[in-house]
């Protein structure tokens, strides 16, 4: 059953691949190393110190026991496979083959050389085992969105034009080397709609097939945009974590139906280096977790040195918690399991509650004109000059030189933002539109979350994006905001965009639901969101740190279900 894969290759410089299955498991190891074995027997153990265990021939392997670390000067712990060859033993870095039945990758990665990588080009993903790094993020697996630059793998940013148009990246983007950096592997990029502008909701993804949410269903929306690096959290054990990226709602939004942790970040302080833009004053990086340890721990590697990186003493506790009044129209049973968990949470900390209306806030204090109208065009105005002159301007020169002056193909909603992007009257209006998103910005910062002294926030917004029903994946809707629509609704993702605030997505429980497509009972992940001062991120994972030590919440699994039944 074994074979080995590109054996052509040895004579030359080449890295050489091996592939070989064992009891109906397929393997993956690309060489990284080769020693001249000579006339002496090679004493692996000396090489790679007393627990050698490591290193197998090809044919001799064993998963399990391959698994284990090896902690040596000369290779960094992982498991690594050995082949024989030639009077020299060929060292290679091995993974297991995992399939991706959710559609969420564009491809595997492998490393290349130094720090550059290559797409795995085969079926199935490589997936090194839950050992190896050095770090706090050691032995974690992760994807990342493919908006997000990796050097040597080309970045599509959703659009098989983009994708064309442009050669493997030169540089891995900074959020990600330091990522990387804390221990974590990276296994393959995930599906984005195209510029992450796409409603994944719309049947219209011309580009790449949008992966499928395993819970309940299997056919409910993944969200968007950051839809494959939310498919891959639902889907497998073997992403530890995800990185997405959140513009308007494209973290919150997909951890909201997927029933996992999401972090948007307050805007402005971490590094968007390397990552295709969407709306510069609103894009931020973010992730998606199962585990509420490990996002806890990533948001220490991402928030140390800067701004957000805040240690436990240097502030308490809000006391105060706010509810939204104004969150969606949820059926009772919804609104009983959130005002439950609401419950634990606030006599946890030992809250006090006052409920706001972001509207009556906004209009008692700002403007009496409702958000609605006096934002009406602001999103969709920043959103489509920004994306034509940053995204859509470089593709169609590029595209164009590449193909004797052809159009680049993109989803008629990228065609429709761009088109808007070259509208006179829409770029009249950016710069008002920028001076509103300021306005609001400072209105947030002023009378809905203020910071404080002691807490940094002063109080913690409580909220949920659940909707009466769970949205499935093919339900034809408008463009909306994003899509360049001249009005829209001022949507409930947007405002803490807007705002600059930090915000998290907390599941905390599963409710059934009656299923169009299996005809039987699923079951609906529930979460809640939480906002934060803009800065104070530290206080909502302390609040996830406490919340999850007392049992209040916890991990949770892989599939349809969030929790066990
Ligand atoms: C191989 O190397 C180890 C560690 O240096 C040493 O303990 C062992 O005796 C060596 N084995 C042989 C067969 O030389
Ligand atoms: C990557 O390429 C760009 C131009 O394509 C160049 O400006 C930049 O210096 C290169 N960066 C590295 C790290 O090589
Ligand atoms: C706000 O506008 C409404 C009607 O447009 C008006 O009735 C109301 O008095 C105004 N309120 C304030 C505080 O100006
Ligand atoms: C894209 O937009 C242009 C207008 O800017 C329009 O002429 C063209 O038909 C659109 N293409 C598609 C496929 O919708
Ligand atoms: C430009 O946008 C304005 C405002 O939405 C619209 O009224 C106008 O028809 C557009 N112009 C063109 C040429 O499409
Ligand atoms: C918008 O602001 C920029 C920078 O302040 C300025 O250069 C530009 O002329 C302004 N555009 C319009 C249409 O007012």
């Amino acid at each position: 059953m074994k074979s080995l894969v590109g054996l052509g290759l040895l004579s030359t410089v080449l890295a050489l691949d091996f592939q070989w299955s064992h009891h109906g498991q397929e393997y993956w190891a690309t060489e990284i190393d080769r020693i001249d074995k000579g006339d002496d027997v090679f004493n692996l153990s000396s090489r790679v110190g007393q627990e050698g265990l490591g290193f197998f021939r090809i044919g001799d392997v064993d998963w399990p026991q391959f698994c284990r670390a090896l902690h040596t000067d000369v290779y960094a712990p992982g498991a690594y496979a050995v082949a024989e060859i030639s009077g020299q033993l060929v060292i290679a870095k091995a993974y297991q083959m995992m399939d991706d039945p959710a559609q969420a990758f564009m491809s595997g990665v492998l490393p290349k050389s130094g720090d550059s990588y290559k797409p795995f080009s085969g079926r199935g993903i490589p997936v090194p085992p839950a050992v190896g790094g050095v770090g706090p993020l050691a032995g974690l697996r992760f994807a990342l969105k493919d908006l997000f630059h990796l050097k040597g793998i080309k970045t599509s940013a959703g659009s098989r034009s983009w994708y064309a148009a442009f050669p493997p990246q030169n540089h891995t983007s900074g959020i990600i080397l330091k990522t990387l950096a804390a221990g974590a592997s990276v296994v393959g990029k995930t599906k984005t709609t195209a510029f992450a502008l796409t409603n994944t909701r719309n049947g219209w993804s011309v580009d790449y097939h949008d992966p499928f949410n395993f819970r309940g269903d299997g056919y409910s929306s993944t969200g968007g945009s950051s839809s494959g690096s939310l498919a891959a959290a639902v889907a497998y054990d073997w992403v530890d974590f995800s990185i997405g990226s959140d513009t308007g709602g494209s973290v919150r939004g997909p951890a909201t139906r997927g029933g996992v942790y999401g972090y948007r970040p307050s805007q402005g302080f971490l590094d968007l280096e390397g990552v295709v833009p969407c709306v510069v004053s609103l894009d931020t990086p973010g992730f998606f977790t199962r585990s509420p340890t490990i996002f806890s721990k990533l948001f220490g590697v991402w928030s140390a040195g800067t701004e957000l990186e805040m240690t436990s003493d240097s502030f308490s506790m809000p006391r105060k918690i706010i509810y939204r009044k104004e969150d969606g129209n949820l059926t009772p049973e919804l609104r009983r399991e959130l005002g439950a968990f609401f419950d634990k949470v606030q006599s946890h900390f030992s809250m006090t509650s006052s409920t706001m209306s972001l509207e009556e806030t906004w209009m008692n204090n700002v403007r009496n004109q409702t958000l609605d109208h006096y934002f009406a065009t602001v999103y969709s105005d920043i959103n489509a000059k920004e994306s034509w002159d940053l995204n859509g301007a470089p593709l169609f020169k590029a595209f164009g030189e590449l193909t004797g002056g052809s159009a680049p193909p993109v989803d008629p909603s990228v065609n429709l933002t761009w088109t808007n992007g070259q509208n006179e009257t829409i770029r009249a209006r950016y710069n008002e539109s920028l001076r509103r998103a300021q306005e609001f910005r400072d209105f947030y910062s002023k009378f809905v979350l203020p910071a404080d002294p002691t807490t940094c926030s002063e109080s913690i917004l409580a909220s949920t994006y659940e909707g009466p029903e769970m949205q499935n994946r093919q339900t034809l809707v408008p463009f909306g905001v994003t899509g360049g629509a001249v009005t829209g609704p001022f949507w409930s993702t947007v405002p803490p965009a807007f705002g600059g605030v930090s915000e998290i997505i907390v599941p905390f429980g599963q409710m059934p639901y009656w299923s169009e497509y299996t005809l039987q009972t699923e079951y609906r992940p529930l979460s809640a969101s939480f906002q934060a001062a803009r800065g104070c991120d530290a206080v909502l994972f302390r609040l996830v740190d406490e919340l999850a030590e007392a049992g209040i919440i916890g991990e949770v699994q892989t599939g349809k279900l969030a929790y066990p039944l």
